[in-house]
């Protein structure tokens, strides 16, 4: 590995070669060293420029230099006028940055993102190519304060980082539901902070077209209910995603998933409409009709629009779940296809896919598309998304596609974080030739946004997104599971912070759903019953609330729930350790301590229930679940620590009784349930 020599050398003095993820940083580097000692910090601290100073590297460095006061309470020398004071020369600086070149306006695929950095007791250097790697390092300073009894520190350092793959993307659906400008703002910032680099903006859908169009008013006019990005905010978006080095890539999803086109402009669609904004959730059969020559001159006047606004070469073009429903009952399509040799309904998409990629050509921009419009007849240089199953990869890059991976990075599904962390967009075993690997670019965290408003799109995003950034940046043999987790919890600290709301919306949510009369006990009991449930997963949310709609409020204890449970993956934890050591009187009491918490919050808020708000009657079978569930755990364990056999009577009633807290009820689960069946189980 060529980066090792340059990283031996670089810490003066004995140093420890650790492992990347010895350490809380995430993503973890690519390589570190770690020496004695710590740089102390002081309101004496001060920062040289020796290379590029622009206004990238200089508001970068007052975001840190700013989260670095407001955790530590240190102020940092100022000018009169308020900014951070600059050393005169290196000498005097305790950060000095030296990059070697500006990079352009706008970040772009394959950027040089690496830096190194090095921390002395006396101060630390920070190099980089290009400002993008100094963008990368300013964070990983930031992640790197820490504090003892001494006061605030760096520790002593070395670091020489770069991602393993070169496209780390988050996709925000804007469509399902709404997400203004500070949504996306604040999350730019949690990207930045963990290193991604792609801003997928999923804009236009069945349920809303959600981008100004100068050209064709009536798409944002009718299809919107007036929720949509203008031209301006969105080059404000674009500009504030720049300066963290990260690209927008914009969707426009066609030729399904388009109703909101068609409110405004039925005659582009396959029906002959008329057409609303639609409500629910699902795949619709609304669809741009490909044998309109008129569609093409709407795609090429909106899309040249578009092409303008946008600065990133690449353009995502959807095509997905395409039902195909409305091409078979229209009987001049099933003509053209037959006249134009197409074959059939996937045909006719391939040859739309042809269409617009010659207007996007023509406005120099590449196609990006989901797996579905993976065809032979597709374009060279084309982009295919993978979404929907493990093979997507191996095809696309089989036939000498660029890939991205999003199938395993569904957020929106509630999934783990570990689920994600292990799934890789190259995986190691298989048959890819290195020809196929080199095709893999990286992959997208998708938050598609039916069941997310503003108010909780951050618990939904965070802080499992850092898992998948850690995956797409740092090397693979980085997937140490329980270490994931000791940082992730740390990093969701530091992005709370950062001005994230995965954990600060669930307080006024919970006193929301307790109603008026909640005391400060029933709120600390709910806190703690909503902390051990999670969402139900995958799309079972959508067949336990078959009537939501975009206006069913999203206040409920579903909503409450956040994916991902600290307490039942603690919990598990214990209960393996118990099983492996039944008489293990400290491992007992770690699982009875629990269960004892448990059994008294459950029992606690199913007295209350009736003083409660009404929305929280939807509790009650899970309460109870819990309560009953966690009497049977206390009584397994109880005779695990005695030694005592079960009669065959009792161990059907326990098994009984752990089994409803395994049935989600209201949209909801409640994970320690695996465990304590586990538990149960035992004793057969
Ligand atoms: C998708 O989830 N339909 C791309």
């Amino acid at each position: 590995m060529k980066l090792l020599p340059l990283l031996t050398g670089l810490l003066a003095g004995p140093v420890a070669m650790a492992v990347a993820s010895e350490s809380d940083l995430m993503p973890a580097p690519l390589m570190m060293e770690t020496g004695p000692g710590q740089l102390k910090l002081t309101p004496a601290f001060r920062v040289a420029f020796t290379g590029v100073k622009n206004a990238r590297l200089t508001d970068a460095l007052t975001r840190t230099l700013r989260g670095m006061e407001e955790r530590s309470g240190l102020l940092f020398a100022r000018t009169a006028t308020g900014e951070f004071a600059v050393a005169a020369g290196a000498g005097s600086a305790q950060l000095v940055i030296k990059c070697d070149t500006a990079g352009e306006a706008v970040p772009q695929l394959r950027e040089d993102e690496s830096y190194v950095i090095q921390i002395s007791s006396s101060r630390v250097l920070l190099t980089a190519r290009e400002d993008w790697g100094v963008l990368h390092g300013l964070t990983t300073v930031q992640q790197l304060l820490q504090s003892d009894s001494g006061g605030w520190f760096l520790p002593v350092i070395a670091i020489v980082d770069e991602p393993r793959f070169p496209w780390r993307g988050l996709l925000i659906d804007v469509c399902r539901h709404w997400q203004p400008m500070d949504v996306i703002k604040r999350n730019l910032d949690g990207m930045a902070f963990v290193k991604l680099n792609v801003l997928h903006l999923h804009l236009t859908e069945d349920q809303g077209f959600r981008i100004e169009s100068k050209t064709f008013p009536r798409l944002h006019e009718l299809g919107s209910d007036g929720h949509y990005f203008t031209q301006d905010e969105m080059r404000e978006i674009i500009a504030y995603a720049a300066a963290r080095g990260i690209r927008v890539v914009p969707e426009f999803d066609i030729p399904g998933h388009a109703t909101s086109w068609l409110v405004g402009y039925p005659e582009l669609g396959s029906a002959p409409g008329p057409y609303a904004i639609e409500r629910k959730w699902g795949v619709f059969n609304p669809v741009l009709d490909p044998t309109n020559e008129e569609v093409y001159r709407v795609l090429d006047g909106f899309l040249g629009e578009m092409a303008a606004l946008f600065p990133d070469p690449y353009l995502h073009i959807g095509g997905d779940e395409n039902n195909g429903k409305d091409w078979s009952a229209n009987a001049r399509i099933q003509q053209f296809i037959r006249d134009h040799d197409l074959k059939d309904n996937a045909g006719l998409h391939a040859y739309f896919n042809q269409r617009v990629n010659a207007i996007l050509r023509k406005h120099g921009k590449k196609l990006v598309g989901w797996d579905e419009i993976l065809h032979p007849d597709l374009p060279a240089g084309s982009v295919i998304h993978s979404w929907r199953g493990p093979d997507g990869i191996a095809a696309a890059t089989k036939q000498g596609f660029q890939t991205l991976l999003s199938n395993g990075y569904y957020i929106d599904l509630n999934d783990p974080a570990a689920h994600h962390y292990l799934t890789d967009p190259d995986p190691a075993t298989g048959s890819l030739t290195s020809a196929q690997h080199s095709l893999i670019l990286g992959g997208e965290a998708t938050m598609w946004s039916e069941w997310v408003t503003p108010e909780l799109i951050d618990s939904r995003i965070w802080p499992r997104t850092a898992a998948i950034a850690e995956r797409l940046w740092s090397p693979r043999k980085v997937r140490d599971v329980p270490d994931m987790y000791r940082r992730l919890a740390i990093v969701s600290r530091r992005l709370a912070e950062a001005g994230l709301q995965h954990e600060s919306y669930i307080e006024p949510a919970l006193r929301r759903l307790a109603g008026e009369k909640a005391t400060a006990e029933d709120l600390r009991a709910l806190r703690a019953f909503v902390d051990l449930l999670e969402p139900v997963k995958e799309y079972k949310r959508g067949s336990q609330q078959p009537g939501a709609t975009q206006f069913t409020p999203l206040t409920g204890l579903v909503d409450c729930a956040r994916p991902d449970s600290g307490p039942a993956r603690e919990f598990a934890v214990a209960v393996d350790q118990l099983l492996a050591a039944p008489r293990s009187a400290e491992a007992a009491r770690r699982v009875e301590t629990m269960l004892a918490d448990w059994h008294a919050t459950a029992q606690h808020l199913l007295a209350r229930l009736p003083a409660l708000s009404p929305q929280l009657a939807e509790a009650q079978p899970l309460l109870q679940a819990l309560a009953d569930a966690a009497h049977a755990g206390l009584v397994v364990s109880g005779a695990l620590q005695e030694g005592r056999a079960l009669p065959e009577a009792a161990l059907g009633q326990l098994t009984a009784a752990v089994k409803p807290a395994a049935v989600p009820h209201a949209a909801v689960e409640l994970p320690a349930s695996h465990a304590l069946v586990r538990l149960v189980a035992v004793h057969h």
